[in-house]
C-alpha cells in the first residue's frame, strides 16, 4: 500500500479539546496525557496555542521536550509574535516541531471578525506561512471555517499557502456546518482546482455541532483527505471534535470500503479515553460508540443467545481490539504488590516508584474495607493519589455525626498552605456541614455550582465517586474525591477542586 494510502491521525485533545467547558488542564496533567497519546501511537499531537498563555507555552515546550515519538503541534494565529512564539516552544521538538498557522476564510468571519478584504486574507496567509517555513518545513495551514468559504476563494488561498511553503493544508468545518456529501465535494473541488494539491497532504479538522463530524472525517477520506484531526473522547468545543477512537475504529472495522491504513495502536484506546475521563472529571455518555459504559454490553436476550452461537451476530469489533479486557481481575486483601502493579500496567498506567508506592499504601487501605477491587476502584485511586493536582489543602482527618434528631455536625483537620487547623461546624446535612468547615478552614468562597454522588462499582461497600463543582472569577472547577464513605468522598472532591483552583492561580503567577 502506497503512503498516500495511510492516514495521519492528529490529535488536538491538548489543543481544541481543551477548549471544552470544564477541561483546562495544568502542565503535569498534559504532559500524562501526551505521554499516552505517545503510547497510542497518533502521528501528530497538538500540544496547544503557545501565546494564548504562559502555561500554554511551557506545556508545549516540556511535551516538546519529553516527546519523542509523534511529531509535536503548536497552533498560532496568522501573525508573526505567534508564530515565533510557537517555535520558541516546538524548537525543542527539532524535525518533529510543527507550526499550525490559520485564519479564516469565510465571508462571514472575514467580514465580521478580521474585518479584512479576500487579497488582505490572502496576503495575511502566504506571509504567515512564509514566516513559519523559515523556521520549519513542517508547517500546517488552516483555513479556518472553510466550510462556509466560497470554493474558488478556498480554493486560491490553499493554492497560495502551498506555494508559500505550507506542507499540510487544513480544511476545517470550525462550525460543524457541513454534512458527508457536501464535505466530500469541497475536497474533490480542491483537488481538481489547486494545481499545486499534490504538494501537500489535505486534513479535515470537523466539529459536532450536528453530530456529523466523524462521517463528515471519513467522507473527506474517500475525497483524498490523507490527515484526519480528531480527540479522545471527542472533546473540544461547544458539541466537542471529531472523536479519534471512533474514526480510527471505522477506518479498522470497514477496511473492506474504507481501505486505509493508520498508525494508531487500537489497544491503547480505552486507557487513553479513561485517562482523559479522569483527568478532566468529563464523563462519557453511556452510549458513546467504542468507550462508552455501554459500548459493548448486550443486554436484550436475543442478542446475548446469538453471541454465545458466534460472536459476530452481533459484535462488530472486540472489546480487547479498543483495549478493554473481558476479565476484569479483582483484587482483595491478599494481593501482593506485584499482582497490584501489573494490573495497573494492563489498565494503561505508566507510574513512576513513588507514585505506585503512593497508590499501593492507599490500595491496602480500601482493602481494608472493601472485600474486592475492581478495575474502577484502581482508576479512582491512582486519580486521587497521583494524578490530582499538587495539594495546597490536605485532608488530615474527618468525622461527621448525623442522624434523624440532632443537628450534623462536621469536624474536619486539615493542611492549609503547611499550617494544621481544625474546626468543627453544624450544618443542614453531614455534606453541606462538611463544605462549611471547609471553607471555614480554608476561607473559600467560591459559589458551588453542582455537587453530585455516584457509586464506581456495584455492593453497599462500594466506592462512592463525587464531583464537585465551584465557580470561579474566570472558570468552572470540577474537582473529584473517591472514598466508601460518601461524606469523606464529598470532602476530597471539594478539597480537589479547591487545589485546583489554587494551582491555576499559582500558574497565572508564574510559579509553575
Ligand atoms: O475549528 C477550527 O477551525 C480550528 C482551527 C484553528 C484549526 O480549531
Ligand atoms: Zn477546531
Amino acid at each position: 500500500m502506497s503512503q498516500k494510502e495511510q492516514i495521519i491521525i492528529f490529535d488536538t485533545t491538548l489543543r481544541d479539546g481543551e477548549q471544552s467547558p470544564g477541561a483546562s488542564m495544568n502542565i503535569e496533567e498534559k504532559v500524562r496525557i501526551a505521554h499516552q497519546l505517545e503510547r497510542l501511537n497518533v502521528d501528530v499531537m497538538e500540544a496547544g496555542f503557545p501565546i494564548a498563555s504562559d502555561g500554554d507555552f511551557e506545556a508545549v515546550k516540556k511535551i516538546a521536550q519529553t516527546i519523542k515519538g509523534p511529531q509535536i503541534a503548536g497552533l498560532s494565529r496568522a501573525n508573526n509574535m505567534d508564530i515565533d512564539r510557537a517555535w520558541e516552544a516546538l524548537q525543542f521538538a527539532g524535525e518533529r516541531g510543527r507550526i499550525h498557522t490559520f485564519i479564516a476564510t469565510s465571508d462571514i468571519h472575514m467580514e465580521h471578525k478580521l474585518k479584512m478584504s479576500e487579497q488582505q486574507v490572502l496576503d495575511t496567509a502566504v506571509a504567515a506561512v512564509q514566516r513559519a517555513a523559515g523556521y520549519t518545513p513542517n508547517v500546517e495551514f488552516s483555513a479556518e471555517d472553510a466550510a462556509r468559504t466560497r470554493l474558488p476563494f478556498l480554493a486560491q488561498v490553499i493554492e497560495a499557502a502551498i506555494e508559500a511553503g505550507a506542507s499540510t493544508v487544513n480544511i476545517p468545518d470550525t462550525v460543524g456546518y457541513t454534512i458527508p456529501s457536501e464535505y466530500f465535494d469541497i475536497i474533490s473541488y480542491l483537488k481538481a482546482n489547486v494545481s499545486n494539491i499534490d504538494k501537500a497532504i489535505i486534513s479535515v479538522h470537523c466539529h459536532n455541532d450536528l453530530g456529523l463530524s466523524v462521517a463528515n472525517s471519513l467522507a473527506a477520506v474517500q475525497a483524498g483527505a490523507r490527515q484526519v484531526e480528531c480527540t479522545i473522547n471527542g472533546i473540544g468545543e461547544r458539541a466537542g471534535n471529531c472523536s479519534l477512537e471512533e474514526v480510527v475504529m471505522a477506518l479498522r472495522t470497514r477496511h473492506d470500503i474504507l481501505p486505509f491504513t493508520h498508525n494508531v495502536k487500537t489497544e491503547q484506546i480505552t486507557p487513553s479515553s479513561k485517562l482523559l475521563t479522569t483527568i478532566t472529571g468529563i464523563q462519557v455518555q453511556q452510549n458513546k460508540a467504542i468507550v462508552g459504559a455501554n459500548a459493548f454490553a448486550h443486554e436484550a436476550g436475543i442478542h446475548q443467545h446469538g453471541m454465545l452461537m458466534n460472536k459476530d451476530t452481533y459484535e462488530i469489533m472486540t472489546p480487547e481490539s479498543v483495549g478493554l479486557n473481558a476479565s476484569k481481575l479483582v483484587l482483595g486483601k491478599h494481593s501482593g504488590r506485584h499482582a497490584f502493579i501489573d494490573r495497573l500496567k494492563e489498565l494503561g498506567y505508566d507510574l513512576n516508584k513513588e507514585e505506585i508506592q503512593k497508590a499501593f499504601v492507599r490500595f491496602k487501605s480500601l482493602a481494608d474495607m472493601k472485600k474486592e477491587i475492581f478495575d474502577e476502584d484502581l482508576d479512582a485511586i491512582v486519580a486521587d493519589e497521583v494524578l490530582r493536582v499538587t495539594e495546597t489543602y490536605k485532608l488530615l482527618q474527618m468525622n461527621v455525626s448525623s442522624g434523624s434528631f440532632a443537628s450534623p455536625t462536621a469536624t474536619v483537620e486539615m493542611e492549609v498552605e503547611g499550617e494544621v487547623k481544625k474546626t468543627a461546624v453544624m450544618g443542614d446535612g453531614p455534606v453541606d456541614a462538611t463544605f462549611k468547615a471547609i471553607k471555614e478552614l480554608t476561607g473559600a468562597t467560591y459559589p458551588l455550582l453542582n455537587f453530585s454522588v455516584g457509586a464506581i462499582t456495584g455492593g453497599t461497600d462500594a466506592q462512592g465517586e463525587t464531583s464537585v463543582r465551584l465557580k470561579t472569577e474566570e472558570r468552572e472547577v470540577l474537582g473529584q474525591g473517591a472514598h466508601p464513605d460518601i461524606i469523606v468522598a464529598s470532602a476530597k472532591a471539594y478539597i480537589n477542586a479547591l487545589n485546583k483552583i489554587a494551582s491555576f492561580a499559582q500558574r497565572m503567577q508564574g510559579d509553575i
